[in-house]
């Protein structure tokens, strides 16, 4: 991927960045025009962005692994119809965990037989509703939910295709604690060790509502370590070798999960996607060969490092505080309503002004949000030159997991969301409004 010339950490931005007349711009659109129409806060996606990540991993795949494979994106990363139309278009499938991404995935016209619903708690009824609506897969987290959907499937003329969730023990601790999920003692998952993995098997294979095709272990985001991904992979084959000579089920489909990391700050960078597939399709296809395994279908299902370089958030300054001896701040328009990823993981991101991109820092400053909460920290420490009330501020990779865990906290609308696309603005979400915040209230009746 290449970067654009002369901008400071040019590898975080949307491929398309430039900077015109002194001003950033995505996709060739001026960032200061785009919010001088659609206002701050104000997110945007980057379409040649998203379909470079989306290439990228087809061909990795499909150099890398001699078997079928196939990319499902997960879809918690951020969905709505616009992108759901989109990555369908790029041929990709969807990962969802609820009714609700599902019927997104549907008003988009998805084809629902490639899209696999996951969920460790996911009640009954958006079981039910994912069995009538077909899916293409429903990934089983727990002997609980195996018992509800044996039991919603028991006269079904056609047995509903399903992959076993595996905690394989395997965990990336460099990785936010939150956000590994691949420890036996994690939420997610059938354990193997303690015969819950082998139980779920012998019990699928008798359910006649329910087709058993493969496994699935996601053990985490931000992954970089490449042991942890090889070494959870291989447990998963090394339990599908013991199921075949146990009971003669032989595993069609293997899904790794997601996970692979993106850079955030200027000193990181994103671990290739080249590699990463090299490294899966590897391990799986050596893995086969010596349990004499035929190759399964490697399903993938990235989020993250699909669509959060394409994200860039837009806010304008609304004050600032200089603590004597302290810390400076500047106050923005947004914050954790629309980004909780700083005060949920102490997540890291950096920043540049809109109309000096290029210009010498001068000091370290603090980006608050506008949240009534100490918490509301953006970024604890970025250099940009000095900035007045107005000015806007641009965060780069801010396109997963932001706006699919946003809030009306405080009671705050939600920003809109831009497709940036082939010299075309597509308002994929427009701004909440006050109106929409009153939708669900009902007055007292006096
Ligand atoms: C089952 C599963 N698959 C895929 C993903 C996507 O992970 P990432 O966005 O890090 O690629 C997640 C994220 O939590 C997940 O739980």
């Amino acid at each position: 991927m290449e970067a654009p010339e002369h901008l400071p950490a040019a590898h975080l931005w949307p491929t398309t960045t430039t900077v015109e007349q002194g001003v950033l711009a995505i996709a060739g659109f001026n960032v200061l025009e785009l919010v001088r129409t659609y206002g701050t806060p104000l997110y945007v996606l980057d379409g040649a962005t998203i379909r470079t990540q989306a290439a990228r991993y087809t061909a990795a795949l499909r150099n890398a692994y001699a078997g079928a494979s196939s990319i499902h994106y997960a879809s918690k990363a951020l969905l709505n119809v616009g992108l759901a139309q989109l990555l369908a278009r790029l041929g990709l499938g969807l990962d969802v965990v609820s009714a609700g991404e599902l019927q997104i995935a549907k008003h988009a016209g998805c084809d629902l037989s490639h899209v696999h619903l996951h969920g460790n708690g996911t009640p009954a009824g958006e079981l039910q509703q994912a069995l009538e609506l077909g899916v293409g897969r429903i990934v089983v987290d727990n002997l609980d939910q195996l018992a509800a959907l044996i039991n919603l499937t028991k006269d079904r003329a056609t047995p509903q295709p399903i992959l076993l969730r595996i905690a394989p023990d395997v965990a990336d601790t460099a990785a936010h604690t939150h956000i590994q999920t691949g420890a036996a003692a994690a939420k997610f998952g059938l354990p193997i060790a303690d015969g819950s993995a082998a139980e779920a098997v012998r019990q699928a294979l008798k359910a006649k509502g329910l087709h058993l095709m493969g496994l699935h272990a996601h053990i985490g985001s931000q992954l970089r370590d490449w042991a942890a991904l090889r070494e959870a992979v291989t447990r998963l084959i090394t339990f599908a070798a013991e199921q075949r000579a146990e009971r003669g089920w032989t595993l069609s489909e293997l899904s790794p999960g997601g996970g692979l990391a993106v850079a955030y700050l200027p000193a990181e960078t994103a671990p290739d996607i080249d590699v990463y597939a090299t490294t899966l399709a590897q391990t799986v296809m050596q893995g086969c060969t010596r349990a004499g395994l035929p190759l399964p279908r490697l399903i993938i299902e990235p989020g993250r490092s699909l669509i959060a370089r394409a994200g860039v958030s837009l806010y304008s300054v609304t004050g600032r505080k200089a603590v004597a001896g302290g810390p400076t701040y500047v106050h923005v328009d947004g914050g954790m309503g629309d980004n909780l990823r700083p005060a949920l993981y102490a997540a890291g991101y950096t920043a540049l002004v809109a109309d000096q991109p290029l210009a010498k820092a001068a000091a370290s400053v603090q980006i608050s949000g506008r949240f009534c909460e100490s918490g509301d920290v953006l970024i604890r420490d970025v250099a940009l030159p000095p900035v007045e009330p107005g000015a806007v501020i641009a965060l780069p990779v801010t396109g997963a997991y932001t706006l699919s865990m946003s809030s009306n906290y405080n009671g705050v609308p939600r920003p809109p969301l831009l497709l940036l696309d082939g010299a075309k603005i597509h308002v994929l979400q427009r701004r909440e409004t006050i109106d929409d915040l009153l939708r669900r209230d009902l007055p007292l009746d006096v």
